[in-house]
């Protein structure tokens, strides 16, 4: 498997991206704003994500995502791990990421990559969200932040 950035006359793979997040348009946002890179195997793409500059020095993991027939491979770790990587590479201090309170596989997936919990974003999935969501029987209200220091 490769990790490489998406060129620019390939189109990013929308169905993989909006499997992190459902809103097309804050997709199409964050691919504009950031740079998009891909996991392929045999040709095809299984895994994606978007590295996003922030504040200075900071960026953030948005989009990232497995394809659900790969999932539960070591994928999304290595994605994770190649973007603390890359950011590193690029002069970033800080890397972030946020997933919501009832992700109980991404945040252990991001703790044990480094991540730190830095603070709770409240409600913030009840203001952005018209539908509830309820994910490992939990409803997802909050999104809980982490970061990490690259220095
Ligand atoms: N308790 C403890 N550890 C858990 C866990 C749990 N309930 N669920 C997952 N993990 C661990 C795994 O054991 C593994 O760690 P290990 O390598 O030390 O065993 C790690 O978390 C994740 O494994 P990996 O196979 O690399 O992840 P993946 O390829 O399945 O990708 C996602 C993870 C989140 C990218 C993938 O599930 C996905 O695409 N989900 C849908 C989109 C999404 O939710 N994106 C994130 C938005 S914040």
């Amino acid at each position: 498997m490769v990790i490489r950035p998406l060129s620019n006359n390939e189109s990013p793979p929308m169905p993989l991206l909006l499997l992190a997040d459902p809103s097309e348009q804050l997709v199409l946002d964050y691919i504009q704003r950031g740079q998009c890179f891909v996991a392929e195997t045999e040709g095809n793409i299984v895994g994606v994500y978007v590295l996003l500059p922030t504040r200075p020095k900071t960026a953030e993991i948005v989009n990232i995502a497995v394809m659900p027939e790969h999932q539960g491979k070591g994928i999304g770790k290595q994605l994770v791990q190649h973007a603390i990587e890359t950011a590193k590479q690029q002069g970033y201090q800080t890397i972030e990421i946020g997933t919501g309170n009832s992700s109980i596989g991404q945040l252990a997936l991001y703790q044990k990559c480094g991540f730190r919990i830095t603070g709770i974003d409240k409600d913030f999935f009840v203001r952005h969200y018209e539908e509830p969501i309820l994910e490992n029987g939990i409803p997802c209200r909050d999104m809980i932040r982490l970061a990490q220091d690259l220095s």
